[in-house]
């Protein structure tokens, strides 16, 4: 029998303290709602490893920009509950703002250089909001375990670092980036996606594959491939980022190699899409 919290944060705590007692090892997975495979990936893997799994479904306030879109996130409480059941999860937890941000709160993390670059530039509180949230749930759920999905490169990067920063006693687990069949990467945005825009949406694939294709040809110079594919890149989408960078520190690179990743940000009429891959 999975368990449903709505809020109820003492019996969250009560619960996970049993089970702690018990020896069984938690498994968390948070996230913001409206599951698709991406999620679901990372609740099976959770399952697949032993862990009683919690899922978090909450739209953090502290990520989003004051003209973002925080208040049209997509949202269906009641099949998110189904998926993540049917996924492996124990218990589905659904807190209210003033669970994880009571009035009294003032708290805010401040992560470092890995969270200035990339989605960081146009989305200054982005990162500090993830971070501030991500720490809250873990000191409430405690978890062994918590994994997150590469879809996201820059925040498991960043998760991965407050960790180790902050001495917290929990393992971060980053699990492969889940596409649609033509390419795309899963997103709960994709929702928002008019029919028409869609195949632009496939412009970060297009791009990322076009991108393999000219390093496994032998292109190595990293500034001459970022200029081509910007050259290429079609109008009707806004580019916000195409880089090459190494994986761990996220820092650019001027020779591709096996590892650099490519990382892409763009906005299709108002929806943000993300999207990154190594190059081999
Ligand atoms: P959300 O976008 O809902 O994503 C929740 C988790 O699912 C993240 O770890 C994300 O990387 C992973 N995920 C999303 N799409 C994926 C895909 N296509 N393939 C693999 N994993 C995917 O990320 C957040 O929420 C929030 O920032 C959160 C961490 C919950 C903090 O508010």
């Amino acid at each position: 029998m999975s368990i449903r919290l709505q809020s109820q944060t003492d019996r969250l705590r009560a619960v996970l303290s049993e089970l702690r007692v018990a020896g069984r090892t938690i498994g968390f997975v948070p996230t913001m709602g409206y599951l698709h495979y991406g999620h679901r990936s990372l609740i099976e893997r959770s399952r697949d490893d032993g862990c009683f799994t919690v899922v978090s479904v909450f739209v953090n306030p502290a990520q989003f920009g004051p003209d973002e879109d925080l208040d049209t996130y997509p949202a269906d409480h009641d099949r998110d509950f189904e998926l993540s059941v049917a996924s492996g999860a124990d218990l589905v937890w659904y807190p209210e703002r003033t669970d994880l941000y009571p009035p009294e709160s003032q708290t805010m993390v401040k992560p470092g250089a890995l969270a200035d670059r990339l989605c960081g530039v146009s989305r200054p509180q982005f990162f500090p909001g993830i971070c501030s949230v991500v720490l809250r749930f873990f000191n409430l759920i405690k978890p062994d375990r918590a994994y997150f999905g590469e879809k996201d490169f820059q925040q498991l990067a960043i998760i991965k670092r407050m960790a180790a920063d902050f001495y917290l006693d929990v393992d971060v687990i980053g699990c492969p980036l889940q596409r649609e069949a033509d390419g795309l990467a899963m997103s709960s945005r994709n929702a928002r996606l008019a029919p028409e825009d869609r195949d632009l949406a496939l412009t970060l694939y297009r791009t990322i594959t076009e991108a393999r294709t000219a390093y496994a040809k032998g292109e190595r110079d990293a500034e001459a491939l970022r200029t081509k594919l910007k050259e290429g890149w079609p109008q009707g989408i806004e580019l916000d980022y195409l880089d090459f960078r190494e994986p761990v520190l996220l820092e650019e690179v001027a020779t591709l190699a096996a590892d650099t990743r490519i990382f892409l940000g763009a906005w299709l009429n108002g929806v943000r899409l993300i999207d990154n891959d190594a190059l081999t």
